[in-house]
């Protein structure tokens, strides 16, 4: 018995490339930063967010330097991406209205 069957369009749904997190999984930490954010510093959700919102970092080691979010395996860097990307939009684009 074959592992895929050749009608099987599984394998074609599947993103090639990795978008980063789920935009409406950040929306939910961002309403309700409940747990830890950074596992190896041992950081919650809402301190990163924090410092997010006080200091408008634009890179990852900002909130490292602030924190202490990001510095061990670096698996949480896509997350605090995605909320500095949310929080704290590039120059010239208008914060998102649901920021508040
Ligand atoms: S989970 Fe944040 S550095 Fe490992």
């Amino acid at each position: 018995m074959p592992i895929l069957d050749s009608n099987d369009d599984t394998l074609e749904r599947i993103p090639t490339e990795y978008q980063g997190p789920n935009p409406e999984a950040v929306e939910q930490l961002i309403r309700e930063p409940k747990g830890l954010l950074c596992l190896c510093e041992g950081v919650p959700a809402c301190v990163v967010i924090q410092t997010i919102r006080d200091e408008k970092p634009t890179h990852v080691s900002q909130v490292s330097r602030s924190c202490g979010a990001g510095i061990g395996c670096g698996s949480c860097h896509a997350l605090i991406e995605a909320l500095i990307a949310r929080l704290n939009p590039p120059a010239g684009e208008a914060p998102s209205s649901r920021d508040s």
